[in-house]
């Protein structure tokens, strides 16, 4: 008999009796080339590849986007079978939620800026079903999209101090050739509206730069990109925040690693990007 003292060490233990890895990608569907990104990196480091469909009323707010969120189930499966996924899990919200939660899940860091903040209890929601599907799924490696920063740094949180046996890897953003970043909503915005959003990855690329500048603090880079968007679009800022990363606080100047991150709303869709940089 062997005792183990550390998890990690209980982890690798256990991890050399399981045959084969599994590798995860959760989403909630309507699928383009960022998802498809990666379940290409599920399916080709793993012996497994799953993916699952699952649009979580608990992550919405009222009055956001639950109902109309774009669905294509038939469409989907097509492009994840070519992407290699080996088994796609579409469950049904009574399958997931029969019955209100008995337990609830509150994160205490990462959310009180950027989507968190105007998103009150949108984190919770996430790792409340994450932490379902982690259950049910029982993956060895977990890719998220890294253009969803604050999540990524919310949910890497999460399953350190819960101890989730899993690695999660973090994927680069796809973009379409102008620059925006490929988002299930990007369908909602009127064609004018798609002409102007690439200027919102023009300027966090300009706002990256700026950061370079050892005499500039924090405020004004946010300052220039929102003067940027503002110019640029019709949209209307929700925020321009620049915070270290992944702990999302604060600093007076962008030193070490930074994230700085924006969120547009127009008329149909709220779009989110960020850049993510070692000053
Ligand atoms: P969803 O918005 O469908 O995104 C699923 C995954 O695709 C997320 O990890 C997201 O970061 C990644 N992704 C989206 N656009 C991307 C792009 N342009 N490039 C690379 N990756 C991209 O995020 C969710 O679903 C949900 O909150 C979920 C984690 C499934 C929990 O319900």
């Amino acid at each position: 008999m062997d005792i183990l003292r550390t998890p990690e060490a209980l982890r690798k233990i256990l991890d050399e009796h399981k045959l084969n890895t599994i590798g995860y990608v959760p989403t909630m569907g309507y699928f383009h080339e960022g998802h498809l990104s990666l379940m290409d990196r599920a399916s080709a480091e793993n012996d497994i590849a799953v993916a699952s469909i699952f649009v979580n009323p608990l992550q919405f707010g009222p009055g956001e986007d639950f109902e109309k969120y774009p669905r294509d189930e038939e469409r989907d499966a097509a492009l994840a079978e070519k992407a290699g996924i080996d088994y796609l899990f579409i469950p049904s919200v009574q399958s997931m939620y029969p019955h209100e939660m008995r337990v609830s899940l509150s994160m205490n860091k990462r959310t009180d800026i950027l989507c968190g903040a105007s998103r009150p209890g949108h984190f919770d929601g996430v790792v409340t079903v994450l932490a379902k599907l982690f259950n049910i799924v029982r993956p060895d490696h977990v890719y998220m999209g890294l253009k969803d920063a604050q999540q990524f740094a919310v949910v890497q949180s999460f399953c350190e101090d819960l101890n989730f046996p899993l690695e999660l890897i973090g994927v680069p953003t796809v973009r379409e050739a102008d620059g925006l970043a490929k988002s299930s909503r990007n369908v909602f915005l009127t064609e004018k509206e798609r002409e102007e959003a690439p200027a919102i990855y023009r300027a966090l690329i300009a706002g990256e730069q700026l950061s370079k500048d050892p005499s500039i603090n924090t405020k004004e880079v946010t300052e220039q990109v929102k003067q940027l968007i503002t110019k640029n679009t019709s949209g209307t800022i929700d925020y321009v925040e620049c915070l270290s990363y992944p702990d999302l606080i604060a600093k007076e100047e962008p030193r070490g690693k930074m994230i700085l991150a924006t969120a547009v709303k127009f008329s149909g869709a709220r779009l989110i990007d960020n850049v993510i940089f070692d000053v």
